[in-house]
């Protein structure tokens, strides 16, 4: 069935090299936080592809929770789909879809762990239902009703009853260490404005025009 044609604004000011900051976490920053003051809701939900060893991909919305120059966090269940895809093939996409601002930044990197003290870090941050729900969940596997969820629940709930949540050994986070970084900004006549940026030898990053 064909679908309805829905107007996406465009009308935002273009992108021009000499405005894009020479680092692309800086670059991050202006456009997440732009995301966020337009009112776009959960900006730092991301697209995230993975690829089997044999390269068949799957994705899936996660939650970015940090990130700097070391990369681009998300936590995770360690035994999920997405956690086996990226031990067999640790490479991974981001993409942040923020269609009502006319934009997209996609990134490309390998995924690495992040250490026990970073996930337990962001698990203690977490509310005591998340924290119970992370025990109660092994993420990506077959289940035959929504009360075995419950039961888990109810199970993990009785199980640490009067004490801190402890942090699951299956559950953590991944940073994605980025190699490209692309910017979107759509234009009228699909003329839309794309750069990536790459490493380079001095250490730096080297700013492309992409044809859209
Ligand atoms: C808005 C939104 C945010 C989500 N955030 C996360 C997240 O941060 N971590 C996570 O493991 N799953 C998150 N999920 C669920 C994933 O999309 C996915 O269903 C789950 O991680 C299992 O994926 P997998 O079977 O490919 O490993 C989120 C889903 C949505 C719609």
């Amino acid at each position: 069935m064909r679908v309805k044609e829905f107007a996406i604004d465009f009308s935002r000011d273009g992108l021009e090299l000499d405005e894009l900051d020479p680092d692309p976490v800086k670059q991050f920053s202006r456009w997440y936080d732009e995301a966020a003051a337009d009112g776009i809701a959960t900006p730092n939900a991301m697209s995230l592809a993975t690829a089997s060893r044999d390269g068949v991909p799957t994705i899936r919305t996660v939650l970015l929770k940090l990130y700097d120059e070391q990369g681009f966090v998300f936590f995770t269940n360690y035994g999920s789909t997405k956690a086996k895809q990226i031990e067999e093939n640790p490479n991974a996409a981001l993409l942040f879809p923020w269609i009502s601002q006319g934009r997209q930044v996609k990134i490309t990197g390998a995924v690495e762990r992040v250490s026990t003290a970073e996930s337990l870090s962001y698990f203690l941050s977490r509310p005591r239902g998340s924290q119970i729900g992370a025990w109660a969940s092994n993420q990506s596997s077959m289940i035959s009703s929504r009360s075995v969820l419950e039961k888990g629940f109810s199970q993990m709930m009785e199980k640490f009853k009067n004490r801190e949540v402890p942090l699951p050994d299956f559950w953590g986070g991944y940073r994605v260490k980025p190699r490209v970084f692309e910017y979107w900004q759509g234009r009228s006549n699909r003329l839309h404005d794309r750069f990536q940026y790459h490493p380079n030898e001095t250490g730096g990053w080297t700013i492309h025009r992409v044809s859209p």
